[in-house]
């Protein structure tokens, strides 16, 4: 019994918070360099929050799940981020480490549920990028069409996707071009088809991100100001071209595409109605990731107390907004049931006339969508070098760049996965599984934040969440629900890849742990 008693007390062992302070304050030559201001951690959170979400699966997610209504789908995903992001500004504040939830979680609910965060937080950043690769080689693709440059198609595509050559030349994904291709009045079986063996473009865009982290987090950093800018600047000139063209054409748009704005449901849970809203919020949910990603960055922080919060719910909100408003535009300028492409955005401000619009928002869809990759591989290396200082990864995963001071082994490994990952997958799958991912390392900061203000009430809070508990369960429910609404094969695959975690926990980590009672 007694023997039982302290093997559970084994997993269940916290990390100091003394020992977390103490590492927040190291310095020196195996730490990380101390060299963002607030402005810099609101863009690095803009960079990483507008990307493959709005740009991609918000098409999707309006032609399949919920029409018009997608609005509403993006107020409740917002609603589940901006009660998890008050629970994440009050822990980045107080322990600004590099390793996010994975160091929350160590901190209050014990090892194991460190380990299952950490793990799960893979699904976030790496297969994040991974998705958002995907989503670039459409936009990429798109341009070089529009440009006369034809790259191999079954080089273009996850393997087995299928392409189809559309009558003006170009391949595209046969599944999208269905009503397309009905409207015209042909039978897609007359035109020449292809499966897809590789995304190559997908593949090349991480490596490029790596090479971009492995120089160093200020020149990153720098990199993505100037992106996160464009970035920013192209949405509002979507914002403006369209909402231009809607206010001056309401009989053409807004009167006529929204006049059916909650689809009835098909029958089938989650297709359109009530089901369908809430299954796109889940979907799309992946639109807001990232504003989580600021903290991981807390000991690059040149005064992370103050400034982790701002950074935080500061591009978290800024985003929300814009989302309203973009998805709203873009299902009011063109049906919803057009919006199934690769490149949703572009062909919103096609419709409107403006063919330079078009090339704008794929040339800006193209660098921003570079910043988020870069955001989300950052991350992802910064947990692991978490990671493997607390012994749960072995030590190579931690070690520095001496000259560049970036944890250089694990970004490059983690880089080279993600390429492959990000070539072989199809975008929806890995945004579901992303989005659940996700959804559930929310559940656990928000528990998390709960339990800490119970259990040492003491601690000095720069930023204290308001209302506990109220925001941290509310923030365990609508994250719940959005995780209830997500298709049973992505729960299948989450609970398969949280199973392959606990083998490798059980057989490495659990014996190299550095704070394991002995
Ligand atoms: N929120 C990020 C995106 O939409 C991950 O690409």
């Amino acid at each position: 019994m007694s023997n039982q008693h302290s093997a559970l007390s084994r997993l269940l062992v916290t990390k100091p918070l003394d020992a977390l302070l103490h590492e927040s304050q190291e310095t020196g030559e195996h730490s990380l360099k101390r060299a963002l201001g607030p402005v810099n951690l609101i863009t690095l959170g803009i960079g990483a929050i507008i990307g493959a979400g709005i740009f991609v699966l918000t098409g999707a997610a309006a032609a399949n799940y919920a029409g018009p209504a997608i609005m509403l789908s993006f107020v409740l995903a917002g609603i589940a981020c901006v009660f998890a992001g008050l629970c994440y500004a009050e822990f980045a504040s107080l322990i600004p480490i590099a390793g996010s939830a994975y160091t929350y979680g160590y901190a209050t609910l014990g090892e194991l549920f460190a380990w299952i965060i950490g793990w799960d937080l893979i699904l976030e950043y790496a297969f994040g990028a991974a998705t958002v690769s995907s989503g670039w080689s459409g936009y990429f693709l798109s341009l070089m069409n529009d440009l006369g440059v034809h790259i191999s198609p079954a080089l273009t595509a996850s393997p087995g996707t299928m392409l189809v050559q559309m009558p003006n030349g170009n391949w595209e994904h046969l599944s999208r071009m269905m009503n397309t291709i009905q409207a015209m009045g042909l039978d897609p079986a007359s035109l020449p088809q292809m499966a897809a063996s590789f995304n190559l473009v997908a593949f090349l865009a991480i490596l490029a991100v790596t090479t971009i982290l492995v120089i160093g987090i200020k020149e990153s950093a720098n990199f993505n100001s100037a992106i996160v800018i464009v970035k920013l600047a192209i949405v509002l000139v979507f914002i403006g071209i369209v909402g231009w063209y809607v206010l001056q054409n309401p009989e053409k748009t807004i009167d006529l595409n929204w006049k059916n704005f909650i689809p009835a449901n098909t029958g089938e849970w989650g297709h359109f109605g009530w089901s369908g809203i809430a299954r796109a919020a889940g979907v799309i949910f992946f639109a807001y990731i990232g504003f989580d990603a600021v903290s991981t960055a807390a000991q690059e922080a040149k005064n992370p107390q103050k400034d982790m919060p701002i950074g935080i719910l500061g591009s978290l909100a800024i985003c929300t907004v814009l989302y309203i408003i973009v998805s709203g535009l873009l299902t009011a300028v063109v049906p919803y049931t057009s919006l199934n492409v690769a490149e949703p955005v572009a062909v919103g401000i096609d419709a409107t006339g403006v063919k330079w619009g078009s090339y704008l928002v794929k040339t800006g869809a193209i660098f921003g969508l570079g910043t988020v990759m870069l955001v989300m591989l950052l991350g992802q290396s910064r947990v692991f070098y978490s990671m493997s200082r607390d012994g749960l990864l072995p030590k190579w995963a931690g070690k520095v760049h001496p000259k560049f001071r970036t944890p250089y082994i694990s970004t490059i490994t983690v880089g080279i996965f993600v390429a492959f990952f990000g070539a072989l997958l199809p975008i929806g799958i890995l945004g579901e599984l992303v989005s659940i991912g996700t959804l559930l390392a929310f559940v656990i900061v928000c528990a998390g934040v709960w339990i800490l203000r119970v259990r040492r009430p003491d601690l000095n809070r720069p930023f204290k969440t308001p209302w506990v508990p109220f925001v941290p369960i509310m923030g365990i429910i609508v994250s719940g629900l959005l995780m209830a609404s997500l298709p049973f094969d992505t729960w299948l695959r989450l609970v398969v890849w949280l199973v392959v975690g606990l083998v490798i926990y059980f057989t490495y980590g659990r014996h190299h742990s550095a704070f394991r009672l002995k």
